[in-house]
């Protein structure tokens, strides 16, 4: 598994935004994507706007060997928000994939895939079929994006991918609004969990004028924290306002005297 990009939305710097963080030189995170591989082909998790550079940043997928040849085999979305998604308009020309997703997500993305399917080639389904892979899904919020208009959810889920060959377990849950049913039994022999890590604190958007967390849709890593003992968990999509991203931070040293860790763009895995 590759960590593609490990900021929320905006990525960080955010282009409009002259907060501390944005402004302090720190190493730069684009928006939360990642890779998985069980060895034929690359999956992704997410489809950031940051994809081209993502892609171009990653000798594993990059084209080749043919002149047009790639090696991404399809997209798993967790969520219809535009961060995690606006990249699929990127990869048209692709070919097509296939996009696995919750239906209302598919609902939402609508006017997104009528666009790529011009191009030829996706497929859009809720089905999630990974070869090599098992995959289960479990809905966590019905938290809906701003630009979609109301209908069932639900609206986000996090994934837990399974290599039969390996052992290995990965849950890839970026969005979390509470803790939700279900979800300790769904992390309970995880190799990695990969956790919303949007926002420290309940009140961090205060700062710049913003909505709360929980509002937005994004449980607060000191709800999270506590439960974190023994496993081996990793916080993604952090916000431009999180203190954590300053390794020099008493927040930073908070999550990993916990036990979790706050990996770069980039870091790689293996199950
Ligand atoms: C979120 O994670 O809550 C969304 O991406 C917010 C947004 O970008 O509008
Ligand atoms: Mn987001
Ligand atoms: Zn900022």
């Amino acid at each position: 598994m590759i960590l593609l990009g490990t900021a929320a939305g905006g990525g960080c710097p955010q282009w409009n935004c002259a907060c501390v963080l944005c402004t302090a030189g720190l190493p730069p995170r684009t928006q939360d994507c990642a890779a998985i591989s069980a060895g034929d082909g690359w999956y992704l998790l997410n489809c950031s706007p940051d994809i081209r550079a993502q892609i171009l940043g990653t000798p594993e997928l990059r084209a080749g060997p043919g002149p047009r040849e790639i090696p991404l085999r399809g997209v798993l979305l967790t969520d219809a928000e535009l961060d995690h998604t606006l990249g699929l308009l990127m990869l048209r020309e692709s070919g097509g994939l296939p996009v696995w997703a919750p239906p209302a997500v598919l609902t939402a993305l609508s006017p997104f895939s009528s666009v790529v399917d011009s191009y030829g080639g996706w497929t859009w389904s809720s089905v999630v079929d990974l070869p090599g892979l098992r995959v289960e899904v479990l809905p966590v919020s019905d938290k809906r994006p701003k630009y979609a208009s109301a209908s069932d959810g639900p609206w986000v889920v996090a994934y837990r991918i399974s290599d039969p060959a390996t052992g290995g377990v990965l849950v890839y849950a970026p969005c979390l609004r509470s803790w939700p049913a279900g979800f300790d039994e769904f992390v309970a022999d995880a190799s990695l969990v990969l956790l919303d890590g949007t926002f420290y604190a309940p009140d961090e958007m205060a700062g710049v004028g913003g909505p709360d967390q929980l509002a937005m849709g994004h449980l607060p890593i000191t709800a999270g924290l506590p439960r974190v003992a023994g496993r081996r968990w990793a916080f993604t999509h952090v916000n431009n306002t999180n203190p954590v991203l300053d390794p020099a931070s008493p927040e930073h040293a908070a999550v990993l005297a916990a036990g979790a860790t706050l990996p770069p763009d980039g870091s790689r895995f293996t199950l």
